[in-house]
């Protein structure tokens, strides 16, 4: 790319709010995707008022406005209109604007966690009694009209969870009521093990399932997670010794988003070390990952035969490995994954290098030396990559266009700056990247600014015999269900790595979906059953005394009517195998086996269901509690300005041993 200008335009952003101190903690939210909208929170510590800066178009230009009230958390975009924002102050008020903050009502008070659910809906928790301390006395309310009525959906309430279209609530019994109707009706969550658990997490949720993971007893940093069926209810065991520390509240899970059913996470050997594991079907099985083709093997490591491809994620990151962003994917760049890596027995503390597949996590390759922020852009046309290397000024940004096997180099100005971190337009179709950091001068600092747009490079539009057909899931083409993956197998359009063109903001992911037979392997055991020993058959469990108990006494009449199986959510086969038993009713069974005494053995689990990747804690010395701030990063927004943290769901979780 030598001698090429690709366009670029300098900002120096300090101006555009007035010099202003942005809070670090939750300071800059920005909006879903294709909205442009980012918010900047002024710190407190600037004046009497709170001051945001609202920009709709990407940061290059600001509104200031003044809030009646001083907000707790980041301020929560509607996800289906990103006009509508909202926030509690630190008051425990919770305040809503339908104009992207420029007027600002009072919805409700003493409010102890509040979240956006599906369809406009707000959820919140509060205390008619006006404190948020008196856990398990909690009422859970939800509004369909902005906060102009509240009803009332549960009492007696500890905490909730919302994934998908589920909502988790933990009663005063501290045990997990599960609702698929948005909290109008309610049934037992099983969850097997619910004796001694610390806290419960979802991982990642959407219409059709929800991957919990279920603490271990003591402050042992793992668990075990968890998938759903289709109701919420009834979950069956993924994956066990799954890390997620409870010091910081960080795990690795990330769902890879550019290949269906496609999971990364990390566990925690016997042994103490951490190492990478994937799963390709929804949770079915998980599996270290290969090693990459071009990847050596650290040679200090301690077993020397075992070498596989070991992730950076939050828990590195968390312990100030020098790993700059998280793994990205994006649903429009078909297989694609970038992600810090190193090859050996364990995740190795040493530098790591950059790591691309580009089938979805099967097979992997080094792309690139040492530690870079990176981005997709032109739904994976082409990546972009900048040496993370904080104390060095820099003039380079590398690029590929054929998903990261070549890279090429461009200066993008003559004057180096201290980088600091890589934004581009959510969604990654852009072509456009901003770089950000700042410049020295003898007598001071400031920031600035640098677009690239790529566009004068891939001038020329993708025509159709840029694109090839691809098969995701596949290793065996002879085979007729190669590529069957949770029912179905897709055949996508993929563009050819060789080709230098523009996929423009209006590509599609062109793909064919064609269904496969179904086998024994589409099917979970239902409760009441189990799978036999290394079996995909299901046996009715001898009896129910045990950890079903609670199940019996509040599950539903029609959820106890079962033949054993149920199909994995999601899963699309048809024909093939059916597994024929007759439907029973298994409440009789509940019934004749619940006696109190039963019902006593077991010790009120210590439950608080908490979203993802809670990242710091705050005491909060009045009121005597732990304050959890939870960010909830999804691909899109992971690494964008300036590194800050990103909040986009925050609420506050209430934790204290008995
Ligand atoms: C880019 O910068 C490097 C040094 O930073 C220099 O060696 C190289 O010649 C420059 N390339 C162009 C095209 O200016
Ligand atoms: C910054 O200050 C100037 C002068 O006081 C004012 O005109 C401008 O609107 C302010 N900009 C913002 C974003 O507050
Ligand atoms: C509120 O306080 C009253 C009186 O102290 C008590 O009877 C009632 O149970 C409390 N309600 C809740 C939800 O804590
Ligand atoms: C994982 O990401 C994909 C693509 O965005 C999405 O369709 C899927 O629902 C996600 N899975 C879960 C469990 O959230
Ligand atoms: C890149 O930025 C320019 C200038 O802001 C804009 O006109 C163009 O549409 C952007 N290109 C893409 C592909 O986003
Ligand atoms: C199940 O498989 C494991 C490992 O393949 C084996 O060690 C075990 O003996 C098997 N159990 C039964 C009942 O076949």
């Amino acid at each position: 790319g030598t001698g090429v200008n690709y366009g670029k335009t300098f900002q120096d952003i300090t101006d555009l709010i007035n010099n202003t101190f942005i809070q670090t903690e939750f300071g800059i939210a920005i909006g879903p995707e294709n909205s442009g909208k980012v918010i900047l929170t002024g710190d407190l510590t600037e004046g009497r008022v709170t001051k945001i800066f609202r920009s709709v178009d990407f940061g290059k230009s600001f509104v200031t406005s003044e809030l009646p009230f001083h907000p707790l958390m980041q301020i929560a975009y509607n996800p289906r209109d990103s006009n509508i924002l909202m926030v509690y102050s630190i008051n425990y008020d919770l305040w809503l604007s339908e104009d992207f903050g420029a007027n600002w009502r009072k919805i409700h008070e003493t409010v102890c966690l509040v979240k956006w659910g599906m369809d406009d809906t707000i959820f919140l928790t509060t205390n008619p009694n006006g404190s948020c301390s008196d856990r398990g006395t909690l009422e859970l309310r939800k509004s369909l009209d902005y906060g102009k009525t509240f009803k009332t959906i549960g009492s007696r309430i500890y905490s909730f969870g919302l994934g998908g279209r589920f909502v988790f609530a933990s009663g005063s019994k501290r045990m997990i009521h599960v609702s698929v109707d948005q909290g109008e009706t309610w049934d037992m969550a099983q969850l097997p093990t619910v004796g001694h658990e610390q806290f419960y997490s979802i991982l990642a949720a959407n219409y059709d399932m929800v991957f919990m993971h279920v603490d271990e007893p003591g402050d042992s940093g793992i668990g075990t997670i968890y998938v759903s069926d289709d109701r919420g209810t009834v979950f069956s065991k993924s994956l066990e010794r799954h890390l997620y520390t409870t010091t910081g509240g960080d795990t690795d899970f990330t769902n890879i988003t550019s290949l269906r059913g496609v999971y990364m996470t990390s566990v925690l050997a016997v042994d103490g070390s951490v190492q990478t594991v994937i799963t390709f079907n929804q949770g079915g099985e998980w599996q270290p990952l290969q090693r990459p083709w071009n990847g050596v093997c650290d040679s200090t490591t301690e077993y020397p035969n075992k070498c596989s491809l070991h992730i950076h994620a939050s828990y590195s990151i968390s312990m100030k490995l020098n790993v700059p962003v998280q793994p990205l994917s994006e649903p429009n760049a078909v297989g694609l994954i970038l992600a810090h890596g190193s090859v050996g027995g364990a995740v190795s503390v040493l530098s790591p290098d950059v790591y691309v597949s580009d089938d979805g996590g099967y097979t992997w390759f080094q792309a690139l030396k040492g530690p870079h922020h990176y981005a997709i852009l032109d739904s994976g046309g082409l990546l972009v990559a900048v040496e993370h290397n904080p104390s060095h000024p820099i003039s380079q940004i590398k690029f590929s266009t054929d998903e990261g096997q070549c890279w090429h180099v461009h200066n993008f100005t003559d004057d180096p700056m201290y980088f600091t971190g890589l934004a581009s337009e959510p969604g990654a179709r852009s072509m456009n990247v901003s770089l950000w950091g700042y410049r020295e001068t003898v007598l001071n600092q400031y920031w600035v600014s640098v677009t690239v747009d790529f566009r004068h490079l891939l001038s020329r539009d993708c025509q159709e015999n840029d694109y090839i057909q691809w098969l995701a899931h596949s290793s065996d083409i002879s085979d007729p269900t190669d590529g069957c993956m949770l029912g179905y197998k897709e055949r996508f359009l993929r563009l050819r790595k060789d080709s230098v063109c523009w996929n423009g903001r209006d590509y599609l992911v062109t793909k064919e979906p064609t269904t496969c037979p179904c086998t024994l392997t589409d099917f979970q055991c239902d409760f009441g059953f189990y799978h036999a020993e290394n079996s995909s058959v299901c046996v009715e469990q001898p009896d129910l005394i045990g950890h079903s108990l609670e199940f019996c006494l509040h599950g539903r009449k029609e959820q106890l009517q079962t033949s054993g199986y149920r199909k994995i959510p999601g899963d699309h086969c048809e024909g093939g195998i059916t597994p024929e038993r007759k439907e029973i009713d298994l409440s009789k069974k509940c019934v004749s086996n619940l006696t109190r005494s039963h019902f006593l053995l077991f010790p009120p689990p210590l439950i608080s269901l908490f979203f993802k990747h809670t990242k710091t804690i705050i005491q909060d010395k009045k009121q005597n509690r732990n304050i959890l701030r939870v960010s909830h990063f999804n691909n899109h927004t992971t690494k964008r300005l300036l590194n800050l943290l990103l909040f986009f769901v925050c609420f506050i979780f209430f934790r204290e041993r008995e």
